[in-house]
């Protein structure tokens, strides 16, 4: 790094975010998390990761987790994110994330990571394979953001009592060996766009359906889309607004809102007078059109390997840079001989 990229990062405050690796991120993933991570690139110095450790908590062929992860790189890519504003890179490429996990774990109670609504999800749905991985996950992710002291973490709202554990840890850990960690804040957007089902629309949107009418992928073909959003689950009125019991509705408007950056309000002056029919083809119809440059180019993208190298390599050795930075001074406050 040069003095003029470190004195720029410096001012800037940093955000630290991750995701799965999944070949089939969905337009929740995207309004829901990615968009906003576009959007913060020029105000935030800001580190992305691919997650590929916290992937094998369940069971994966190694074929399809490589394919993934490759497809995630090009995907954080396709969306808008620019690996010459913001640090892209994978989890497992920085050994830090292993060890002070590890560390991490020492100081966490078994009590608390029990009481984690997704590993008792999980742990339930995967009730052959409860793994010590799946068990210490939130230590693991714990570490991906201390590791960078970021300021702030965007996570959605199924991830925010994993992150107050990890501000619980780095709390007691700072009270224990004076500031090791900068206590980071969740960051809520502006825009927050939590996506539901197509079609059960109380439940968030899930690639893991079965109901491949219920989710939209980020890279889904225009008719696909068309053809899920004129299915898409309403309810017995006919108006176009926000209200009870309008969970499809409301989420259509939810999605439209993200897209277009308009309010409910608006939205509902629009469709005034207007049928169900008429307000999900135009809802298909914008997504369709914000999906589509992306789709175009992740079809370009994906064939390119050495181009994803060449990205999440550089990212891995920046990122590399300052978590080796944080790891060695717990190791060394702790005791460790360096
Ligand atoms: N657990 C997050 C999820 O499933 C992904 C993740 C891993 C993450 N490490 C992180 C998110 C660090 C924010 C910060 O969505």
């Amino acid at each position: 790094m040069n003095d003029i990229t470190n004195n720029t990062a410096e001012i800037k405050k940093r955000v630290l975010s991750a995701v799965q690796p999944s070949g089939m991120l969905t337009l929740g993933n995207y309004l829901g998390a990615l968009k906003n991570w576009v959007s913060m690139q020029d105000e935030y110095d800001c580190f992305y990761a691919v997650a590929d450790l916290h992937a094998i908590t369940v069971r994966q062929k190694p074929a399809d987790l490589r394919a993934q992860i490759y497809s995630t790189c090009a995907l954080l890519l396709s969306v808008g994110l620019d690996p010459q504003k913001s640090t892209l890179f994978i989890q497992s490429h920085v050994g830090a994330h292993t060890k002070l996990s590890w560390v991490l774990g020492c100081y966490t109670q078994f009590g608390e990571l029990s009481r984690m609504t997704q590993f008792k999800d999980k742990s339930a749905k995967h009730a052959d394979n409860i793994n010590l991985g799946l068990f210490a996950y939130p230590t693991l992710m714990a570490a991906d953001i201390l590791l960078y002291q970021p300021d702030y973490v965007p996570v959605g709202s199924d991830q925010k009592q994993h992150l107050e554990l990890c501000r619980d840890i780095a709390d007691r850990m700072n009270n224990l060996y004076d500031n090791l960690f900068k206590i980071p804040e969740p960051f809520i957007p502006k825009i927050a766009a939590r996506v539901m089902s197509l079609q059960d629309p109380t439940k968030k949107m899930s690639k893991s359906d079965e109901n491949i009418n219920a989710w939209v992928a980020i890279v889904d073909k225009p008719d696909d889309i068309m053809r899920k959003f004129k299915r898409a689950v309403t309810d017995s009125d006919t108006k176009v607004c926000i209200g009870e019991g309008k969970d499809g509705i409301n989420n259509l408007i939810g999605i439209y809102s993200a897209i277009t950056g308009k309010t409910a309000e608006q939205i509902e002056a629009e469709f005034e007078g207007k049928g169900y029919g008429d307000f999900k083809k135009a809802v298909g119809e914008a997504v369709v059109e914000e999906l589509r440059p992306i789709r175009e180019t992740y079809e370009k993208l994906i064939k390119d390997k050495s181009y994803l190298e060449e990205v999440y390599k550089s990212g891995a050795q920046k990122a590399e840079y300052v978590a080796s930075r944080t790891v060695n001074k717990v190791m060394k406050k702790l005791g460790f001989v360096l």
